[in-house]
């Protein structure tokens, strides 16, 4: 596991050096996405310096959403459909992000076409994930299994009080995602993580025990992590990094 730790205010930059970096291994990547407070200033980076003409995005053929919230209405304003209009959609010469819908009939079936279409996609051949307060990745959360695929969940109390910051008292009790068998799946992982909020768990993940209860730790078990942190992050970590 690479584990690098930047200067809160150098996040973005670094983060956007090594998703291409990371993805300049495939001719047509095949990229997981997240969403969340910790990925902005990837996107952030990654339209800026498209709109200056540093960089482009055009061969990233199939992003797929790593989750999305259940939500009656696909095109509710604090779905993750809508975090992606507004912060990869923005990148110039980018393809749409493919999507969980979540107002399909059956929520079950849903979660088995999507993942059929990663399938059919050759599967991911770079993850970018955050970490939930709690040790989850995507919505996979405290009690997956490795094995688990993309399927209906039950979200836990964190992040249904995540979601509250958007939803208010509407904040979804379910959501779709992509199983850590999908996710573990990917050639590459790159894990972000900033702020100091998020120190404890990035050490319980990286330092602790593999098992479910922290879905991050089998992380450990994957042979091309990299993680990337601020140093308020990264504070609680053990020996020099
Ligand atoms: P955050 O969410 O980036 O908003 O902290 C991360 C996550 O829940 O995976």
């Amino acid at each position: 596991m690479n584990i690098i730790v930047a200067r809160p205010e150098l996040f973005g930059l670094e983060a956007c050096r090594l998703f291409l970096m990371l993805a300049g291994a495939f001719r047509a990547p095949v990229v997981g996405l997240p969403t969340g407070k910790t990925p902005v200033p990837l996107y952030e980076t990654l339209r800026e310096r498209s709109r200056l003409g540093e960089i482009s995005l055009a061969r990233f053929v199939a992003p797929f959403a790593i989750d999305e919230y259940g939500v009656g209405d696909a095109l509710h304003p604090c779905a993750n459909r809508a975090f992606f209009a507004r912060y990869w959609e923005a990148i110039p010469n980018v393809r749409p992000v493919r999507q969980f819908d979540p107002s399909a009939a059956g929520a079950a079936e849903e979660a088995r076409r999507f993942a059929g279409e990663l399938d059919a996609a050759g599967g991911l051949d770079l993850a970018v994930l955050g970490i939930g307060m709690n040790g989850h990745l995507a919505f996979n959360e405290p009690g997956s299994e490795r094995t688990s695929k993309a399927r209906v969940v039950e979200l836990a109390a964190e992040s249904r009080e995540a979601a509250a910051g958007c939803f208010g008292d509407e904040a979804p009790a379910w959501g779709l995602t992509l199983g850590l068998k999908e996710l573990l799946g990917a050639k590459r992982v790159l894990l972000l993580a900033n702020g100091a909020a998020k120190a404890p768990i990035v050490a319980r993940a990286l330092d602790a025990d593999v098992g479910p209860e922290c879905p991050a730790s089998f992380l450990q078990e994957h042979g091309d992590v990299t993680v990337l942190l601020d140093s308020e992050a990264g504070a609680l970590l053990e020996g020099p990094r």
